[in-house]
């Protein structure tokens, strides 16, 4: 679609962002695909014997525009668990070869415990998969997007170490369940997130603002819960089910502002290694990165805490956890210019002052309609050869990549930031030598984005949320997706 587009409109061609696009074949091993998660897209909230989940609690319990730009929640969304079929039709129009999406824990245990599982919701999310499985269509599953049991949040949610069995727990049900339809699991979506939003920032549920070691403590328990649902899978089911199983890691690439300066390179490398890398050191190497640990002894320290806010693996724990991935999976969005901040002590201690530094997007990258969404796709090939060269993970799968805007059916933005990123992807495949063997765009349908609502979609395909029966209809990008996945080609022509 754009392609004839832009032959018609002569500076098109001449454009330097399209004189860059990759011009190969996509290998015929690569597999693309297309994302979305449960509470977003799902709807049917409280049906046949779901439980309560913390967003439906926080939308429900408080004033909702007050933590959702346009008032709206996840009780319908596309209505999904209603609407299935369609969205199988719509992935195999696509000819997409992964589907990501994930399970809703309380649609499979009500109160999160292992006490009783729910027939219906198994057996919603297994006419899936078979349906997936008969249209040539692998399920890639999340264990958790977010949605936590209402009731194991009362609990102590990611503040609990005890969460850790809880997860585990679920995890083996899913995998007796699904195993024998799905061969590639994510345990834990971009906890890096959660645990800022939920924990700290306070905007995402459960809402809490512990601003001086919510965070941490949440990290630390995410991580025990990972590594205890892998260990179930290696020890139980591996031999039998042969699948797959990674923790959902977010990276963006760290620049350092100005480049021959030292202490914007300290900088740029200590916001990669107390973000992204906070959670893929404990899983690829072996705990926490030094700088991490140091540092917030040290911050924790000067604010009078006389131990660090950031809980401390035993070895045991290090050992349980590290080497606790089969594949890396990875959601990239954007980048950041990452500028050096004289040391200081903030009060109270948090983890904004132990990261102490200032980033933010180059002006020359074009904006999405998230103001925190960027176009940087230099930035996945570089960061995805330093996650190969640290992490060895043998094989990648970009597990997120997309673009926002205002809801237009003809995207051409999207389109822009979608061949782009799988432009920087085949170089780093070709020229690199990675082994990134699929991605899964985000996002498959416009659906609700968390704090955003609806008012920054991110679908190939637009849901008319004003009308009961959510009307889907494709949208260019999703017209030029389907056309990139049948020619393996991101233009008109490849060699
Ligand atoms: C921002 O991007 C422009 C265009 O690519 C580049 O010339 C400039 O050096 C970048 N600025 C920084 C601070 O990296
Ligand atoms: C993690 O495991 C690797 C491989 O077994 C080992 O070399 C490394 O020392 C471990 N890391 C830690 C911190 O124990
Ligand atoms: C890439 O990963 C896939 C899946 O694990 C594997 O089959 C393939 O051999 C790997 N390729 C290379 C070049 O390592």
């Amino acid at each position: 679609m754009m392609r004839r587009y832009c032959l018609v409109v002569v500076l098109c061609l001449v454009s330097s962002t399209q004189a860059d696009i990759n011009n190969k074949y996509f290998p015929e091993s690569f597999q693309f695909g297309a994302a979305g998660a449960a509470y977003q897209i799902e709807g049917a909230w409280n049906e046949d014997g779901k439980g309560e989940s913390i967003w439906d609690h926080f939308l429900h319990y408080n004033n909702p525009t007050s933590k959702v730009a346009d008032g709206t929640n996840g009780d319908v969304a596309c209505d999904s668990y209603h609407k299935w079929q369609e969205d199988v039709d719509n992935l195999k129009k696509l000819g997409v070869r992964i589907y990501r999406l994930s399970i809703s824990w309380t649609r499979i245990l009500p109160d999160g415990t292992p006490y009783r599982v729910n027939q219906e919701g198994v057996d919603y999310y297994l006419n899936l998969f078979k349906a997936l499985k008969q249209n040539g269509i692998e399920p890639l599953v999340t264990l958790y997007h977010w949605d936590l049991p209402q009731h194991l949040s009362d609990f102590g949610g990611f503040l609990n170490p005890q969460l850790a069995d809880y997860f585990a727990a679920y995890a083996r049900i899913c995998f007796e369940n699904f195993g024998p339809y799905v061969k590639y699991w994510m345990t834990i979506n971009e906890p890096q997130t959660t645990c800022g939003s939920g924990y700290s920032l306070g905007a995402h549920a459960p809402g809490y603002t512990l601003i001086d070691g919510g965070m941490y403590q949440c990290a630390y328990v995410s991580l025990l819960a990972h590594a205890r649902a892998w260990h179930v899978y290696n020890d139980e089911f591996r031999a039998q089910q042969g699948g797959k199983v990674a923790l959902g890691l977010v990276c963006g690439l760290s620049i350092p502002l100005d480049p021959n300066n030292p202490k914007d390179q300290e900088a740029a490398e200590r916001n990669h290694l107390m973000g992204c890398a906070s959670y893929g050191n404990p899983v690829y190497v072996g705990n926490w990165p030094q700088v991490m640990i140091d540092r917030i002894a040290a911050k924790s320290k000067e604010g009078n805490y006389p131990f660090s806010r950031l809980p401390q693996f035993t070895q045991e724990e290090i050992d349980l956890i590290n080497g606790t991935s089969d594949f890396l999976a990875v959601n990239y969005y954007s980048s950041a210019l990452v500028q050096y901040l004289d040391d200081f002590v903030g009060f109270p201690p948090n983890n904004l002052f132990d990261l102490n530094v200032l980033a933010f997007a180059n002006q020359s990258w074009p904006q999405a309609a998230s103001i925190w969404l960027t176009s940087y796709p230099e930035g996945l090939r570089i960061i995805l050869n330093r996650l190969n060269k640290d992490y060895n993970p043998g094989e990648i799968i970009i597990t997120e990549n997309g673009w926002s805007d205002t809801g237009e059916l003809d995207d051409q933005g999207r389109i822009t930031y979608i061949q782009a990123h799988l432009s920087a992807i085949l170089d780093s495949i070709l020229e690199d030598g990675i082994n990134v063997t699929g991605y899964t765009v985000w996002s498959l349908m416009d659906s609700f984005e968390w704090s955003t609502g609806y008012t920054e979609p991110f679908g190939l395909i637009k849901v008319d949320f004003n009308d009961p029966q959510r009307t889907r209809t494709w949208k260019s990008s999703a017209k030029y997706y389907q056309n990139v996945i049948a020619t393996r080609c991101l233009l008109d022509q490849c060699q």
